[in-house]
């Protein structure tokens, strides 16, 4: 009767789970709540999500317990480590087999077993994993997205335990449904970055890392700033999934600049940088028929990413808090890039230079408030230049 009962809330728990899914959009949104309803439905410590990337499954996201506490990973999401598709190691046999793989200590695997388990993350960190549950992430019934790793089931005194039965039955119903929909938030990534590297240079070679960069800077700006004044849990991670998705499209009205001015190796003149503004009005237009939250924070990060605090901005000069939140995220995102890259009209700044300029900007350029939740995060937001270099 017990275990009964409990079985059917499990399920209803992960019909709403997976509903609450749905309303996300981006990628790493949705990584995020996987893991996270996966593990509680498992009672795991700890968990990774390893995604398909062009052959190779591209570690993506990580969350423990014991070591990041509640709040998940913050700069460990930006790790770069890849792993072949190989029976060397656990999650790279669980994607080549698309076969779940149980593990009931990680140091004691079986002679006969082609793989080991990597223990390099355990000694960084003073970690002992005990149980895995590596899931194949397959979304219907054929593609692999990717794999999945629960880590160190807990039981009821919180110590590491076995994998249950139940677990491994109920984990790959909620995976398979998840996996669906990482892939479809996938695509959707892709061609709204396929649309921003358009715009940017006019360049279909472009890698788009400058956009994939302001991004993520966007998306933990938000959070810190967001986080800073205890905003509820939900509301930051709904805004979070809608900036990071909004603000790769910034730039997208370059792709109604002539390439005489978008490609030009000097300084713009007057006139030409007139015309270069125009891009914030060409690229709103594409978001002039508002239905969604993500389509009315989009035109608002398009139109207004170059006002600045002190009125002195374009298109429209707007002052302090009439611009919204999410323009000035991007404002400061953008800038920051610009200056720690190299473009075609200047060379890149030294770190030093740039937090001089920001200060200095900071109630000029710049909101304050956000000025100083960028000084709280230089950490994060280096680790997202070396991911996306
Ligand atoms: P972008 O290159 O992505 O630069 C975005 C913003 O970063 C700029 O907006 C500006 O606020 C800041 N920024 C970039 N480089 C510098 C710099 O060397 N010093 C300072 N203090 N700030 C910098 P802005 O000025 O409204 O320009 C918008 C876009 O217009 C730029 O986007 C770029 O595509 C183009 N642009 C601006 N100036 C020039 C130029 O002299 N030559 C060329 N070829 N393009 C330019
Ligand atoms: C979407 O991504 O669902 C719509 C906005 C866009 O074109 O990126
Ligand atoms: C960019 O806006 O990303 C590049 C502009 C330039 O190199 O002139
Ligand atoms: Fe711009
Ligand atoms: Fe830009």
């Amino acid at each position: 009767m017990f275990s009964q009962h409990l079985k059917k809330e499990t399920v209803v728990s992960i019909i709403n789970t997976i509903g609450e899914l749905n309303q996300l959009q981006d990628v790493d949104m949705i990584l995020d709540s996987t893991l996270r309803e996966a593990r509680a439905l498992a009672k795991a410590d700890a968990g990774s999500i390893f995604l398909m990337k062009n052959g190779e499954l591209e570690f993506r996201h990580v969350q423990n317990d014991t070591i990041f506490g509640a709040n998940g990973g913050g700069l460990f999401q930006y790790g770069t480590e890849s792993l072949p598709v190989s029976d060397s190691s656990i999650v790279g046999y669980c994607a080549l087999t698309k076969e779940m793989v149980v593990i009931n200590d990680a140091y004691v695997i079986a002679e006969g077993l082609p793989y080991r388990f990597n223990a390099s993350f355990d000694e960084k960190n003073g970690y002992r994993t005990v149980s895995i549950l590596a899931v194949p992430l397959v979304s219907r019934g054929h593609s692999l997205v990717g794999v999945m790793q629960l880590i160190n089931a807990k039981n009821r005194w919180g110590r590491a335990t076995v994998f249950s039965e139940q677990v491994k039955t109920l984990v790959p119903i909620f995976t398979n449904n998840a996996a669906a929909l990482i892939e479809r938030s996938i695509l959707n990534r892709d061609l709204t970055l396929r649309m921003a590297k358009m715009a940017e240079l006019h360049d279909p070679k472009e890698t788009g890392a400058h956009v994939q960069r302001v991004s993520a800077f966007c998306a933990e700006l938000y959070q810190c700033w967001a986080e800073n004044r205890n905003l509820p849990r939900l509301d930051i991670r709904r805004f979070r999934d809608i900036i990071s998705h909004a603000s790769m499209l910034h730039d997208a009205g370059k792709v109604g600049i002539p390439d005489s001015i978008l490609k030009k190796p000097g300084r713009l003149t007057h006139e030409e940088f007139d015309v270069m503004k125009q891009h914030t009005i060409y690229g709103s237009r594409l978001f002039n028929s508002i239905s969604s939250e993500l389509d009315q924070v989009t035109h608002d990060i398009i139109l207004y990413h170059h006002e600045r605090w002190n009125g002195t901005g374009y298109p429209k000069g707007l002052v302090g808090e009439q611009i919204p939140l999410a323009a000035r995220i991007t404002a400061l995102a953008d800038v920051f890039d610009a200056l720690s890259s190299k473009r075609s009209y200047k060379e890149a700044w030294s770190d030093e230079m740039i937090y001089e300029e920001l200060r200095k900007e900071s109630g000029q350029h710049f909101d304050p408030e956000l000025v100083e939740t960028f000084f709280q995060i230089t950490n994060i937001l280096h680790a997202i230049q070396m991911k996306f270099k």
